[in-house]
């Protein structure tokens, strides 16, 4: 029998992957919102899920704490990003879960189209600093970054940034702060992380795991 460890983030990520699992048959013991508990057993006694922070997914795959991972696309592309390639990770499935996308946000009362025009100079406050420097690159927009790790839109509220580049999803978050959405640069959704010497050492189990994801979403395994 071989073991496979899935790691997966607490909320919507975890969420929205349980009904994935199910359809591959595998059911999570454990409630991580009232457990303590980092490792969760399932009804196979194969697989296990750690819970692991969100940023922290894709490491955990590529040093082979977990055999897969599910990870959004901005985590990965920042992670990527990082490690200047892959990472020995392979993506082979679009989840379609945890759906929302990056925007640039500003405040209301700030003249976001004058402030970016060709040559400009924006200070932008980010977690996610890769896809920003990419986006106002191809803008042709200098860029001042501060990285931040969270609550992001105090930034533009308190002078840190003119502007932010954040998840959004209904938009509530922005609009309780009194933030408008100026631009879209991509939309996100979670994506099936595998290390790839786990694919060569756990072939079986894994493809069975990841051809059972792919009928459960719909999607193609590449
Ligand atoms: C994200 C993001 C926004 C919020 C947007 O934070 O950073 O704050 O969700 O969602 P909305 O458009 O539906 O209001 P998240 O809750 O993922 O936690 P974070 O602070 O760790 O990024």
């Amino acid at each position: 029998m071989t073991a496979l460890t899935l790691a997966l983030s607490k909320g919507r990520i975890f969420d929205e992957t349980l009904p994935l699992l199910r359809a591959a048959g595998i059911e999570v013991l454990e409630d991580p919102e009232t457990s303590r508990k980092l490792i969760l057993a399932t009804n196979q006694p194969e697989v296990r899920v750690v819970l692991v922070r969100a940023t922290d997914v894709p490491t955990y795959v590529q040093y082979g704490g977990a055999d897969l991972g599910v990870t959004g696309l901005d985590t990965l592309i920042e992670h990527e990003a990082e490690w200047g390639g892959s990472a020995g990770l392979y993506t082979p499935l679009d989840l379609g879960i945890a759906k929302c996308r990056v925007s640039v946000a500003v405040r209301a009362d700030f003249d976001y189209a004058s402030a970016v025009r060709q040559g400009a100079r924006l200070k932008v406050a980010t977690k996610y600093t890769s896809i920003a420097r990419d986006f106002f690159a191809t803008k042709g927009v200098h860029v001042d970054m501060v990285k931040l790790y969270g609550s992001m839109e105090l930034a533009p509220l308190t002078g840190l940034a003119d502007a932010i580049v954040d998840l959004v999803s209904t938009g509530n978050t922005l609009k309780a702060n009194h933030l408008v959405e100026v631009e879209r640069i991509m939309d996100i959704s979670s994506r099936l992380v595998v290390n790839q010497a786990a694919l060569k050492l756990k072939q079986a189990p894994l493809r069975r795991l990841i051809e059972a994801f792919a009928a459960a979403t719909g999607a193609k395994a590449q």
